[in-house]
């Protein structure tokens, strides 16, 4: 996808040419799920599938069409309220709710091409986000930085959307950097951009199988960790100790003692991860992706049979560093770090693994750590 192309779908759609024209990545992770709303580490790379959106203000409302999800519904931007727009359209309306306390926004006539797999967990909502978070930011002159782009999208999927996610996604999708994945502290918004070496791809592992109920099920994980470190005393899990767990374990139900259990030793993975990835220790790369992964299936419980085939499948192939699931889980996809040399042999053993497992075809797409989003053209 070009911005030639998205120039010839917008005139297509429009009958006229678009001014505008920004690029957003998806987002994967490596490791450090489910930690961001509990103020711990993160480790996600913005990749190269990504959309690219073209726009041209308009006096009438926004109107947004997708080439991969049709029509949205239309909206004023400086007026739009949740629960107003229903289709894919609530991102950016949910950005323009989000904006338009910095300053007033013009409506936008604007077309969404993408490459981002949909329900795969690799984020195509905050890219939509960020996408049109740079297109007002640019347009309207409001001045902002990415890192508080990335504030205003999570605002975005809190207030408006519904889904109480953590900063991860848009702090990725705004602020990634080619050929690094960044190490985020999700408290203090600290990146340490962390380069994936050369000998390394990192693997995009689709299960097909679509995410489901995540966000009831997403929501009930969070508040399960505010339980959690309610009884513990600690302002935020990443707080937490695992003395601190045991010593008061018979004050918290099975389920609230497990998600902990799963978040305390994540957030300490993801910083060893780091530390690993610097010394190039591939064996504990792997060593620690499945322990997360397994983790999140026993403890967490937001894996699901597919995401299980698909991890098991890639650390049983030729070249596989670690594999893991990755995003919010309950289907979507599995992240896997390979040996470049090996990539052809490792997607094609993973792939025939998870078939005879699942009867499924799953996909793997070999992807490159992006920039984060932004204009394009002026
Ligand atoms: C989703 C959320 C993120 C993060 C992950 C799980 O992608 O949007 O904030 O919580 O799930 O790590």
């Amino acid at each position: 996808m070009t911005s030639n192309e998205i120039g010839e779908l917008f005139v297509e759609r429009f009958a006229q040419m678009p001014t505008l024209v920004a690029a957003a990545p998806g987002r994967i992770n490596l490791i450090g799920e489910h930690t961001d709303y509990n103020g711990g580490f993160v480790f996600p790379a913005a990749i190269d599938l990504g959309m690219l959106v073209a726009a041209l203000p308009t006096q009438g409302p926004s109107e947004m069409y997708s080439k991969q999800t049709g029509e949205g519904a239309p909206f004023r931007a400086n007026t739009v309220e949740k629960d107003e727009c229903k289709s894919w359209s609530r991102y950016p309306a949910g950005m323009a709710w989000a904006l338009r306390e910095i300053g007033p926004l013009d409506d936008l006539l604007a077309v969404v091409d993408s490459d981002i797999p949909l329900g795969s967990g690799v984020s195509s909502s905050a890219a939509l986000e960020m996408a049109f978070g740079v297109l007002w930011n640019h347009h309207c002159g409001l001045g902002i930085q990415p890192k508080e782009l990335a504030l205003l999208g999570q605002k975005c999927e809190n207030g408006f959307v519904g889904v109480q996610s953590g900063i991860m996604d848009q702090m990725a999708c705004a602020m990634g950097r080619a050929g690094c994945a960044m190490f985020l502290d999700t408290r203090s918004l600290e990146i340490r951009y962390a380069p994936i070496p050369d000998e390394l791809s990192i693997v995009l592992c689709d299960t097909g199988k679509p995410r489901a109920l995540t966000d009831s099920a997403y929501n009930e994980r969070r508040s399960q960790c505010e339980e959690a470190s309610c009884i513990l005393g600690v302002p935020m899990l990443r707080d937490a100790t695992l003395e601190m767990l045991e010593q008061s374990s018979a004050q918290m139900s099975d389920v609230i003692y497990r998600r902990a259990r799963h978040l305390i030793p994540e957030n300490a993975r993801c910083l060893a991860f780091a530390g690993a990835l610097e010394r190039a220790d591939f064996a504990e790369l792997g060593r620690l992706m499945r322990q997360s992964h397994e983790s999140l299936r026993d403890d967490y419980e937001v894996s699901c049979k597919e995401l299980d085939a698909m991890s098991e499948a890639a650390w049983n192939s030729p070249g596989c560093v670690g594999a893991r699931m990755t995003g919010a889980g309950f289907g979507g996809a599995c992240v896997a770090l390979a040996r470049k040399e090996s990539i052809n042999e490792f997607c094609e053993s993973m792939l025939a693994g998870y078939r005879a497992a699942t009867g499924l075809v799953g996909e793997a797409s070999a992807c490159r750590a992006a920039d984060g989003a932004r204009i394009v053209e002026p």
